[in-house]
């Protein structure tokens, strides 16, 4: 049986979990936009926060006790070290990453209350790509805050062309670096994170991400490659809150699970243009097949 609801509604959710035995649950279920989270802050709270609070208050209600929650590198804030670990200080400079690091928290808590709880967070880097059949891929609402999905829609030609956020960074070209990890990873990531849940109790925060950085430019050039015509660009002002570089140490996840990522840049950026040719308007023309 199929069940859809929003984990701000405690009675459907609760219904949720009374119709299934369900053990284990990988909570993605989130709002995600930097810019949007400064305009509609509130909305975020609810959504991540409450939404997070809810969950776990059905779980322990109905004794589901595993959890894989997905969290944010963004919660390291403004000046973060390069390359970074696990231990490195919380300093989320937005409410996006506030209600990360919040969830983070309250998950913490509850396996001090609550210890039979297991639960794994991942702190997500950038990631990118499609799966690669090409038919389940990113499909933002509206202009795409990301870099990836925009350039893409520059590539089909939805958009004109690529706003370059700055550069005159501190990094070789000037541009942004970024840790972009392909969405298959991530997947495969979740899957052995569900396997090693009963390692240990209480909340474990495992970074997800490659070690290994790419510019908006190297970005761009790789992902023209994928297209094979050229993309229009033009470099513009900085925008707010970004900063230089931002590159996971991902050897906590080796060392506990002997697991790294696998797919390069070159396999984020063919995936992820075969979803958009195939897709040039999204989900528009129907939902995924696989
Ligand atoms: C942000 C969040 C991250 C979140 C992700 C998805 C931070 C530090 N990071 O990543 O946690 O998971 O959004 O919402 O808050 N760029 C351009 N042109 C564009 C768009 C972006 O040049 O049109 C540049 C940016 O300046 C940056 C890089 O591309 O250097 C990546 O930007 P983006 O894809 O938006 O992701 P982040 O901001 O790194």
């Amino acid at each position: 049986m199929k069940r859809q609801a929003d984990l701000r509604d405690r009675a459907a959710l609760d219904a949720v979990f009374a119709a299934h035995e369900i053990d284990s649950v990988i909570h993605f279920a989130a709002k995600k936009a930097v810019g949007e989270s400064t305009r509609i802050p509130l909305e975020y709270y609810d959504i991540n926060v409450t939404g997070t609070v809810n969950l776990l208050l059905a779980m322990t209600r109905h004794g589901a006790r595993r959890v894989v929650f997905s969290s944010s590198c963004s919660i390291y804030g403004e000046t973060p070290k390069v390359p970074l670990d696990e231990d490195d200080p919380a300093a989320p400079a937005n409410p996006y990453a506030r209600t990360k690091y919040l969830c983070e928290q309250l998950l913490a808590d509850a396996c001090a209350r609550y210890p039979e709880l297991s639960v794994i967070a991942l702190r997500y880097f950038n990631p990118i790509g499609a799966h690669p059949s090409g038919e389940i891929g990113e499909d933002p609402t509206g202009v795409p805050n990301n870099v990836l999905p925009y350039m893409a829609q520059v590539a089909v030609g939805r958009l004109t062309e690529l706003p370059v956020f700055g550069d005159d960074y501190p990094t070789p070209d000037g541009t942004g670096v970024r840790d972009y990890i392909h969405v298959s990873d991530v997947a495969d990531g979740h899957r052995v994170a569900l396997d090693h849940l009963d390692d240990e109790q209480g909340l474990r925060v495992f970074n997800l991400g490659t070690g290994t950085g790419a510019s908006v430019l190297e970005l761009l050039a790789e992902f023209t490659k994928a297209v094979g015509t050229p993309i229009p660009y033009r470099i513009q002002a900085r925008r707010a809150g970004d900063v230089p570089t931002l590159i996971a140490d991902p050897g906590r996840v080796e060392r506990a699970w002997g697991w790294r990522t696998t797919r390069d840049l070159t396999a984020m950026c063919a995936d992820a243009w075969r979803f958009q040719r195939l897709h040039p308007n999204g989900y528009s023309s129907g939902p995924p097949t696989v």
